[in-house]
């Protein structure tokens, strides 16, 4: 094939034919199903790409969530998140995120109205959280709970119809801090609160969470203000793991519930939302500022990370870690410094001159200072990456919904690059030879 030359198409060689192949590029990307036009023969499958962790490989096209890891951007539907963070509330920030406007006076008190009145779940949801162990994580219990409401909601899955879309949508953002909250009461052995309307969205979770035996419980402003402006900051964050395993499950025509179940478990590890109590403990074991130079070393030795820095988007400050840093000294200024600040604001000051993380762009990301907000707040350790899942919720739905609209999308179907054994013959259990023990330790059994 004779390429001819233009300025949106790629000119590719393939070395091996001698053949030359002209690529479309659209968007900045070549669809690498074109690849597979680039052959040695006809019964060659064609050309693949191999992307371990989709370093650059784009699954689809958004117009959710803009981050230009670089310079230290992001943007909800083309809102700056400072902007957001000063001036939005997280319900209206959910709005935007699912709809992609702001919403006018009306529709925003419609929606919170709509949200409000979706807290409360099926009272059997009390009976399956009682089966689980004392001490289960909470997470483990969110990841179980979200996946159960499918099971209470069998019309979710029309997944093509929008008024149940539209419906889901309402229940799951409804739904999530109740049963967050209820996975904390049950591992405290604390009975379960019922919502309280006339609260906002993030009081009536700090009700769920923390009212004992007063008669009304009433959040202090300014840290209702500051969990709030948290789960703004987490709300989206475009094609992260967690959200492509939304993603990823929900082009399979799942419901939606059991495609954020899937989200909120890969959210669970503890190189996604699982970072912030790994900081907490990090910051723990160093325990005093005068160890940061030896726990430096010894990270800049292999022996473990610098938890909460670095990111695979951003090569430079996370805009959210910023505007978090702001505010844990507003929370501070009202439940008392917590000591473990020092030893991180240190910590970041010493790493942040480093060579080490100099050179491989590491800065400080979302986690590193919301653990010690959390942590002030009251929150048990457990509780932090299901805060993450609350806040995340509004960004799965949305990529969820986009992802069924659009008629580009197929289901999630990666390819592989067998390097395993050719065809061969089963061979009797009697007839097999022995597995050696260096075998079964360092070879072919190991797992
Ligand atoms: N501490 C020390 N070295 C690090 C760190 C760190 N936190 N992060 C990356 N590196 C080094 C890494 O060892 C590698 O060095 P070298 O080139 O010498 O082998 C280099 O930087 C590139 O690292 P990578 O693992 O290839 O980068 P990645 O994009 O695959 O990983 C990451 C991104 C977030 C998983 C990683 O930076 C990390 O493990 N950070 C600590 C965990 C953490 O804070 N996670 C929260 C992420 S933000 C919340 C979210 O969006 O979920």
């Amino acid at each position: 094939m004779v390429a001819t030359e233009s300025r949106n198409s790629l000119t590719v060689k393939d070395n091996r034919t001698g053949k030359t192949y002209e690529l479309p590029i659209e968007n900045g990307a070549i669809l690498t199903s074109d690849l597979r036009k680039i052959k040695v023969s006809e019964e060659d499958f064609g050309l693949l790409g191999y992307d371990p962790g989709f370093m650059n490989t784009a699954s689809c096209k958004s117009s959710i969530t803009y981050i230009d890891g670089d310079r230290g951007i992001l943007r909800y539907r083309g809102y700056p998140i400072e902007q957001l963070a000063e001036k939005s509330t997280f319900l209206e920030t959910a709005y935007l995120l699912i709809k992609g406007v702001l919403p006018d006076k009306e529709r925003l008190a419609v929606w919170t109205y709509n949200i409000r009145h979706n807290t409360l779940t099926h009272s059997n949801m009390r009976v399956f959280m009682d089966g689980f162990r004392y001490d289960a994580h909470p997470m483990g219990i969110l990841v179980g709970t979200i996946g159960a409401l499918s099971t209470f909601y069998p019309d979710a899955k029309d997944v093509s119809h929008e008024e149940s879309r539209k419906l889901q949508v309402r229940r799951l953002i409804g739904k999530i801090p109740t049963l967050a909250a209820l996975s904390f009461r049950h591992s405290m052995g604390f009975p379960y609160v019922l919502p309280d309307d006339e609260l906002s969205y993030t009081g009536n979770f700090l009700s769920m969470m923390f009212k004992m035996t007063e008669p009304r419980y009433r959040p202090n402003p300014v840290l209702e203000h500051a969990l709030d402006v948290l789960f703004i900051l987490h709300a989206d964050h475009e094609q992260n793991c967690s959200t492509s395993a939304v993603r990823s499950v929900g082009s399979s025509g799942v419901d939606p519930y059991s495609a954020i179940a899937a989200g909120c478990a890969a959210l669970y590890g503890p190189l996604h939302g699982g970072a912030n109590e790994a900081v907490i403990h990090m910051l723990k074991k160093i325990g005093s500022v005068d160890k940061i130079p030896e726990f430096i070393k010894s990270v800049k030795a292999g022996e473990g990370r610098l938890m909460g820095f670095g990111h695979r988007v951003y090569k430079n400050y996370d805009p959210r870690a910023k505007i978090i840093k702001e505010i844990a000294f507003q929370v501070f200024e009202e439940t008392g410094r917590n000591p473990l600040l020092d030893i991180a604001l240190e910590l970041e000051r010493i790493a942040l001159e480093d060579e080490y993380f100099v050179k491989r762009k590491l800065y400080p990301n979302v986690d590193f200072y919301s653990g010690l907000i959390y942590t002030a707040m009251g929150f048990p350790l457990e509780m932090f990456p299901v805060l993450f899942a609350i806040g995340r919720a509004p960004g799965w739905l949305a990529q969820w919904i986009e992802q069924v609209r659009d008629q580009e999308q197929k289901i999630a179907r990666p390819r592989q690059i067998y390097l395993g054994e050719d065809s061969r013959e089963y061979v009797p259990i009697e007839r097999r030879p022995k597995i050696r023990p260096d075998e079964q330790k360092f070879g072919i059994c190991r797992l």
